[in-house]
This record gives C-alpha cells, structure tokens and sequence, in this order.
C-alpha cells in the first residue's frame, strides 16, 4: 500500500508564498513540501491574464517532475487568472487560494460588506467578488489594489510608520465602506497583518488566506485519504528560477526559517 510519501507542490510567483509554506508546515508537520518560487519573473500582479496562465502552466509543469501528489496555487493572482485552466490542463487535485478566502469572510461577516486587497491582477479579474457572490449574494464585496504593500513586505518594513501612512491611504475607502471582514487577498499581506489591523481598528475581522488556504489543503488530504504515513522527518525542497539579492533575508521574512541550504535553481 502506497504511504503517500509525495511531496505536496507549491507554486507562488516569488517568495511571498512561502507564508503559504509556513502554515503548512505548521498544521501538517509530516508532509514533505515542495515549494517553487518564480523569483526570475515576479511579479505577476502587474501582468496580464494571458502571461500569468502561462506562468502558471510552466510553474505546475515544474512542480510535476518532482512527483507531487496535489498542488497548492499559493499566488493570488495566479488562482484569479489561471485556476482554471490548470484545472482543465492536469489530473492532479489543485488547491487555489481564492476560494478558502472567500468561504472564511462569508462566514465571518455580520454586516455582509466585506473588503479585498490584494494585486491590481487580482482585484480586476474580479475573482473574490464572484466566488462570494456565488455563496451569498447579498453580500457586498469592496475591492482595493495595495501594490507598494509588496515591495513594503520583502523590504521588511512591517511596522514603520511610512507603511502605516500607506496602509491608511490605501485602506482609507474600506473604512468609509464600514466593512467588517477583510481579505488580505495577496501572498505578502499576512507580514503587514499588524499595521494593517490597527489602521482598520480591533472590530474588523481580517482573513489571512495563508492559514485558512493550509486548513483547506489538510481537508482535502484528508478527504482523499492522501496524508503521507511515514515517520521520518518531513523534508522540503525550495526550488526558485532566480536568485533574488538578499535572498536569505527576504526568504527569512516569509518563512521565519533560513532555507539557503535547501534551495535549488531550475
Ligand atoms: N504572489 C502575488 C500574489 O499573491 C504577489 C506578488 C506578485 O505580484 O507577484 O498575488
């Protein structure tokens, strides 16, 4: 009988979705992780929908070779675009990060006005709108862009007070939509969770789509019966297509782990 020994696949168009990693690890210690970060050609927020569903087909081609039995579309902007697509393109089970976003701020809404930021990619697709339009359709979705919060993120800036002066520009319309539930609709956002709670106050709810897209991988293991049965420690493998300056340290940021040793380009 097979123990299901196969990697879980994680593909992010850079280093952001290793936030997405971090949750895994955290709610699933035993499973073996590979994780490929398309660090040559992020960023994929400010691209179009025909590159990011290219992107996204080489990225899951990538992920193949090291014989993963499911794949988790860490990247927004990819799960807006390319879902699916890749769906269509490859038998093996896919996890994207919309819609365990989507079902969390459907729950977690009292006042069904529900904010989204994330990438310009992201937000025009239109994407979180739809899927939560699609479980309650009363509720309204406020979308915003929140492009400099990247660069903010892998520069380490989580708590300054220039990201707090961006953070209350760009959340300024949330607020005055008097929304309840935020998503933080982006790979690199959880790292700015902080300023971003205090600049929307204690009473809105956010949604960190790293922890609730890692309870939505463990249930579909589960559900599959595809959780891996040995006990040797789990390994991952950080495969990336560029090594980005200050790696390790923007790699440290996401991850909270120094993983230059086990890192590979392809
Ligand atoms: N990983 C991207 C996302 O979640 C953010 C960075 C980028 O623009 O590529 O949408």
């Amino acid at each position: 009988m097979s123990d299901n020994s196969e990697p879980i696949g994680v593909f992010d168009s850079g280093l952001g979705g290793l936030t997405v990693v971090k949750e895994l690890i955290w709610q699933m210690p035993n499973e073996h992780i590979v994780y490929y970060g398309d660090t040559a050609r992020v960023p994929y927020g400010t691209k179009s929908r025909e590159s990011i569903i290219r992107f996204s087909h080489e990225n899951v081609e990538i992920l193949l070779k090291y014989n993963v039995k499911m794949v988790v579309v860490a990247c927004n902007s990819s799960s807006s675009y390319a879902m699916k697509d890749l769906r269509k393109g490859f038998s093996v089970p896919m996890v994207g990060v919309i819609h365990p976003g989507a079902q969390a701020a459907v729950k977690m809404t009292r006042n069904n006005r529900v904010g989204v930021i994330a990438t310009s990619a992201t937000i025009q697709s239109g994407e979180y709108a739809r899927t939560i339009g699609g479980y309650n359709k009363r509720i309204k979705v406020f979308g915003r862009a929140c492009p400099l919060f990247v660069p903010l993120a892998e520069e380490g800036w989580f708590h300054k007070e220039v990201t707090e002066k961006i953070a209350r520009e760009y959340l300024a319309p949330l607020k005055k939509a008097r929304i309840d539930t935020l998503i933080l609709g982006c790979t690199h956002y959880p790292l700015l969770k902080k300023t971003i709670q205090k600049v929307m106050g204690e009473d809105v709810k956010l949604i960190d789509s790293a922890r609730t897209v890692a309870k939505q991988v463990k249930s579909v293991l589960e559900e599959t019966k595809r959780q891996r049965q040995g006990k040797a420690k789990a390994r991952h493998k950080f495969l990336i297509s560029d090594r980005p300056q200050e790696f390790e340290s923007i790699a440290k940021k996401f991850l909270g782990d120094d993983i230059s040793k086990s890192v590979k380009y392809v």
